[in-house]
């Protein structure tokens, strides 16, 4: 049985959805949160299997399933979108979420490892737009008037004084974003960001070499406005939205969620 929440409502009711880098921080997060909000299912691709299987027990295995996706080969790309459409018969959201960052949080453009860099844009950017490229033909070819959302960061739409790679990946998703928004608009598929400010994730606390979630909590109120820690709720309450029919005429949007970071 699904493990629901006693808060679970049904903006979401009947969609099928596809979360990538759902094993883990804010995709394991949000896709908990899209079946909280009626999805008929989600499908968690990722390439940590274990973990991503951990999240089915937990959703149970009646509206969730696991596929093992690496998004930086288009080829299992394309099958997990088939395969998805093959078990649920649509696809009506693809939260292109899968990301990386280099360790290496204070390296500048002075010392940028160049073979880091291509690891970092092949999931980041070449990824995300195998993901967008995919999920919009099934959409297309199944007649449905999806939802494309893809997870940029605070660090697209500015600078930051390390992270060379990082953030230039993340600018191009906004690139991706807006070009096929217009694209796609005439088939009735919306194509969105959400851009997170600091969250305490698996990915974060290891940039940061924090070992404790406390500890790590620290860290992100810093890059807070509001008072408080920003989380993968918070997130997840945004791309719930994104997805939903409560913003159909929203496209090529960046819906920041950064507590004021950015401001
Ligand atoms: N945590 C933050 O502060 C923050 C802020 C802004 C943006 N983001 C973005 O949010 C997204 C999720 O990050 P997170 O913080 O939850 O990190 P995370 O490490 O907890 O989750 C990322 C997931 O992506 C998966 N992944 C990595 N490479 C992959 C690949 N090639 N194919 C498929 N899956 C792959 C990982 O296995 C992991 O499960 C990323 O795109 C990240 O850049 C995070």
């Amino acid at each position: 049985m699904t493990n629901l929440p006693p808060t679970a409502n049904n903006k979401l009711h009947g969609k099928v959805a596809i979360v990538t880098g759902g094993a883990s921080g804010i995709g394991e997060a949000t896709a908990r949160h899209i079946i909280n909000d009626g999805a008929r299912a989600v499908v968690i691709a990722d390439v940590q299997d274990e973990k991503g299987q951990s999240v089915v027990a937990s959703i149970g295995s009646d509206r969730c399933t696991y596929i093992h996706c690496d998004v930086t080969d288009e080829n299992q790309v394309k099958s997990l979108v088939k395969s998805t459409v093959s078990i649920y018969g649509r696809l009506d959201i693809m939260f292109s979420n899968a990301g990386i960052a280099t360790v290496t949080r204070n390296q500048t453009v002075l010392d940028l490892d160049l073979s880091e860099f291509d690891k970092v844009i092949a999931v980041n950017t070449r990824g995300m737009a195998a993901c967008v490229k995919h999920a919009a033909r099934a959409m297309k070819e199944g007649g449905v008037r999806g939802s494309i959302i893809c997870t940029a960061s605070a660090l697209a739409s500015r600078g930051y004084k390390t992270w060379t790679d990082y953030v230039m990946s993340k600018h191009a998703v906004i690139g991706l974003v807006r070009s096929a928004s217009l694209q796609l608009a005439g088939d009735g598929i919306r194509v969105n960001c959400v851009s997170p400010g600091l969250v305490g994730t698996p990915l974060t606390m290891r940039v940061w070499e924090v070992k404790e979630e406390e500890e790590m909590e620290k860290v992100v109120e810093k890059f807070s406005s509001l008072r408080g820690v920003l989380g993968e709720k918070h997130v997840a309450d945004a791309v719930s939205f994104l997805a939903s029919e409560e913003s159909e005429f929203v496209t090529g949007l960046d819906l920041v969620v950064d507590g004021g970071f950015i401001a």
